[in-house]
């Protein structure tokens, strides 16, 4: 006889969630939706649990983890804001901005989930089951993409059950994810604020309310990532990706952006639109799912119409990149 193990998938209403912060107390790891993707949580605090959780998620052990709060009161505590830092905080909390800040001195979050850095990621997010998760478990959570390491980000509790299966103790649903990228990552470590990752706050918002434009990182090294989430094959599909198309070759599939279709389409294997209209709020939404269902399709490879740098233009872009990159 097979059995099937597989995890528990709750609608995310009061009782479940009730339910979600007695295992997370006890160790155990949560998949939770937040405003951008659903995240893997653990409790921050208990070194095991984050360890599990990297086993869990099959991530290398440098990968530092983002610890989620509920508000900047709560954050403080575990990262100290400069006047940047607290004026990132006031315009874009809660929301899809993540501050890598100095650790404080009695920070309780395990040494494992920063990797040993002295900087520590923090966000809040913009989500009202994570909000009342953080707030239920009453302990900062770390909580990475609910994926396996390498594989793209889940948007849908489906997405986290065929990713991450029997690994982890509960899946909470919440329907669809709203932003559909990552949050965009700031540090500020250092007088200007450097942008770590674009994401789902577009990098003119943030530059709008600092007044001044955000440093770029140094050039990464492969050992020491600043950003290792940042490594050049993350976010990879299995199909290969051909960006910047302009037509479709025989057997591709067709990753469209706005109004027109390119040559070739009527025969591509699949076709689907991250924005008919050309809206990039409503492609960064649709971007992982529409990758995954191409990637199931059985094309040889997935052309992937251009998409405007502008806005989430440039989170968009990043993460087609990385999911073309050869691994
Ligand atoms: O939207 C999001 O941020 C999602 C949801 C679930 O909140 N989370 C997420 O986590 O994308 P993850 O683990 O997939 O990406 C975390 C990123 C990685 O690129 C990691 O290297 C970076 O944050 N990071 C964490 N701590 C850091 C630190 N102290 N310094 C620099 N980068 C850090
Ligand atoms: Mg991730």
């Amino acid at each position: 006889m097979v059995v099937e193990i597989t995890t528990r998938t709750m609608q995310a209403e009061a009782e479940a969630i009730a339910d979600a912060a007695c295992i997370l107390t006890a160790g155990g790891l949560v998949a939770f939706p937040t405003e951008t993707v659903y995240g893997l949580g653990a409790d921050a605090t208990n070194g095991a649990a984050v360890a599990r959780l990297y086993a869990a998620k099959g991530r290398p052990r440098f990968n530092p983890l983002i610890v989620h709060v509920a508000d900047q009161t709560a954050a403080a505590r575990l990262g100290k804001f400069d006047a940047t830092a607290s004026t990132l905080a006031a315009a874009f909390w809660p929301g899809p901005l993540t501050l890598v800040l100095p650790k404080t001195d009695d920070c309780p979050v395990a040494e494992l989930a920063t990797a040993g850095l002295e900087t520590i990621a923090v966000r809040a997010p913009d989500h009202p089951v994570a909000h009342a998760l953080i707030e239920t478990t009453g302990r900062p959570l770390v909580a990475p993409s609910a994926n396996r390491s390498g594989h793209v980000s889940p948007t849908t509790a489906a997405h986290v059950a065929a990713d991450l299966g029997a690994r982890i103790d509960l899946i909470l649903d919440a329907g669809p994810t709203r932003v559909g990228v990552e949050s965009t990552i700031v540090a500020c470590l250092s007088e200007r604020p450097v942008l770590l990752r674009p994401g789902g706050i577009a990098r003119a918002a943030i530059e709008q309310v600092l007044g001044q434009p955000l440093g770029e990182p140094a050039p990464t090294r492969a050992d020491a990532p600043q950003a290792p989430g940042m490594l050049a094959s993350h976010y990879a599909p299995i199909s290969r990706l051909r960006l910047d198309a302009d037509m479709v070759e025989p057997q591709e599939a067709l990753l469209a952006f706005g109004p027109g279709l390119p040559p070739g389409a009527a025969h591509a294997v699949a076709v689907l639109n991250l924005s008919p209209t050309g809206d990039l709020v409503e492609a960064a939404a649709n971007l992982f799912a529409h990758l995954r269902a191409l990637d199931r399709s059985g094309a040889r490879a997935i052309a992937v119409m251009p998409v405007p740098r502008e806005g989430l233009g440039e989170a968009i872009n990043d993460r087609l990149a990385r999911a073309a990159a050869p691994r």
